[in-house]
């Protein structure tokens, strides 16, 4: 099981810092969002770029916006490792997953609570990343949303049954008791904001996500 801090839940007066503390971490994950899409505002490219020096670790970016091809880029150019866009925002997904491998990215999918797996089973054998959201979009510290384990478990069932190899991510409400939820139904990846940066020790609430 590999664990992705979500920096949406750091101190942003002293991210470098923050950056620090989460070397037990697998990838960092930056939540994207543009007052559009979600109800909220964060992190642009410029905060990529003048992260990137500062950490050895993928950064999987989390686009939560509109018009993701318009933003694709300028992420990647600041040093973005894996750009995950919402299906819900793209009318040609196909064009936008292979302009990310163009610029030599990783490429997500992500889905929000009412969307169902069916929505992006045409994309599966094309992408490397899935991302299934287990809160609404747009805030960390949300209660994790247990109907969407179904989803997660289906997701792995199509991986075996076509013999696929995408990473499944999960993002919202993770902690110690829901991971294990997660990870009994296929979940690969954790995204987690709060829990690990409340935790008074990082190294040992990553630690804790792990089976
Ligand atoms: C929500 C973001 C999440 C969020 C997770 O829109 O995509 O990454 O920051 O935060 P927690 O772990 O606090 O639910
Ligand atoms: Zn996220």
């Amino acid at each position: 099981m590999k664990v992705a801090p979500s920096i949406l839940s750091a101190d942003f007066s002293i991210l470098k810092d923050e950056l620090k503390t989460l070397k037990a971490a697998d990838w960092i994950h930056v939540d994207v969002m543009d007052g559009h899409f979600v109800p909220n505002l964060t992190i642009g490219p410029g905060v990529v770029k003048a992260l990137r020096p500062h950490s050895n670790q993928p950064f999987d970016t989390h686009l939560m916006i509109e018009n993701p091809h318009e933003y694709v880029d300028a992420f990647i150019d600041a040093g973005s490792d894996h750009v995950t866009f919402h299906i819900e925002t793209v009318k040609s997904p196909h064009m936008l997953i292979d302009h990310i491998h163009e610029k030599g990215a990783k490429a997500g999918i992500s889905i929000k609570p009412m969307t169902t797996v069916e929505a992006i089973t045409p994309f599966l054998d094309s992408i490397e990343i899935v991302l299934v959201m287990s809160v609404e979009p747009g805030f960390g510290g949300q209660a994790f949303m247990p109907e969407m384990v179904d989803k997660m478990q289906e997701l792995s069932d199509i991986r075996a049954r076509d013999n696929l190899d995408f990473t499944i991510v999960v993002d919202g409400g993770i902690n110690d008791e829901t991971a294990k939820q997660c990870l009994n139904a296929g979940v690969d990846v954790l995204v987690a904001g709060s829990y690990i940066f409340k935790a008074k020790d990082r190294e040992k609430a990553i630690a804790s996500l792990r089976p």
